[in-house]
């Protein structure tokens, strides 16, 4: 027996991995996280599956869930939406696995910050212009930020944001931001990236919030940066015909001969 975490991706039930896909299938029992996980990825469920959704349950719950499968030897597909690296709870459930001796692995998933970026056409990482992409969020009631991970220290780097979990605190995002990457800077906003009713708000630190929704609620992604648009970029040295590279020696004396 063992528990299948996957990462069951941003909405789009085809953004799942062959693996994830296969994992499901093989599990006779099945714990998904709420409404984010789609239907159609428990479609690949076996016939008679136990398939519980975890979104009422406490931790203390989900886990008897898991023992019971255990005690019966039946595999658990346990599904998060987007990958399971980043604000998936999966710590917590992994931490008592461990404690309790439940075997498990982890199956990655598409991220809902790299299905943003695909909906919108966007590099987020342009030469010259940024090349990190922060992963972050405002504080909320049940998760205090560290000391240390202020949206103003991220900002101070000029880097690319991927903010989650804050849009209902978009005045505040902008507010932040504003001193540091100027109210000229390209926003875009993102709800409910790649579901059918995906919608996508492109504007800037100064008009984001007049452009807003009230439908636009907890599903959305807000991105910061000059990437987003930027055209006069320079080209990256990948690319260049004269640069010399591993897989493409140049030159009279290159670095990596054949
Ligand atoms: C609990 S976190 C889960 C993140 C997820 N593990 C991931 O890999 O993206 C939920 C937040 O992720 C973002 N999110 C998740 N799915 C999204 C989607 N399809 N479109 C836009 N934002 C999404 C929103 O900011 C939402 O508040």
């Amino acid at each position: 027996m063992i528990v299948h975490f996957i990462g069951a991706g941003p909405g789009a039930a085809d953004l799942l991995t062959l693996r994830g896909r296969d994992l499901i299938a093989s599990s006779p029992v099945c714990l998904y996280a709420g409404s984010l996980v789609p239907k159609g990825v428990l479609a690949h469920c076996p016939a008679g599956a136990k398939i519980v959704n975890t979104a009422p349950m406490s931790l203390d719950e989900i886990i008897a869930e898991i023992q019971a499968a255990h005690a019966q030897g039946q595999d658990v597909a346990r599904l998060h939406s987007g990958d399971l690296s980043v604000w998936s709870a999966m710590g917590e459930q992994l931490r008592r696995l461990r404690a309790l001796g439940i075997p498990y692995d982890v199956t990655p998933g598409v991220p809902s910050f790299a299905a943003a970026a695909a909906s919108l056409g966007a590099e987020l990482t342009l030469p010259g212009v940024a090349q990190s992409l922060v992963l972050t969020r405002l504080g909320g009631r049940a998760s205090p930020l560290p000391e240390g991970e202020r949206l103003a220290a991220f900002a101070a780097t000029g880097a690319t944001l991927a903010l989650h979990l804050s849009i209902h605190r978009l005045a505040d995002v902008v507010a932040e931001l504003t001193p540091f990457y100027g109210a000229d800077c390209p926003v875009a906003v993102v709800w409910r990236a790649s579901w059918p009713d995906e919608r996508i708000l492109r504007g800037t630190l100064g008009n984001i919030e007049t452009l807003m929704a009230p439908e636009i609620d907890r599903t959305a992604l807000i991105l910061v940066g000059r990437v987003l648009g930027a055209e006069d970029f320079e080209r990256s040295r990948l690319y260049a015909a004269d640069y010399d590279r591993r897989y493409r020696p140049t030159g009279a004396n290159p670095r990596f001969p054949e």
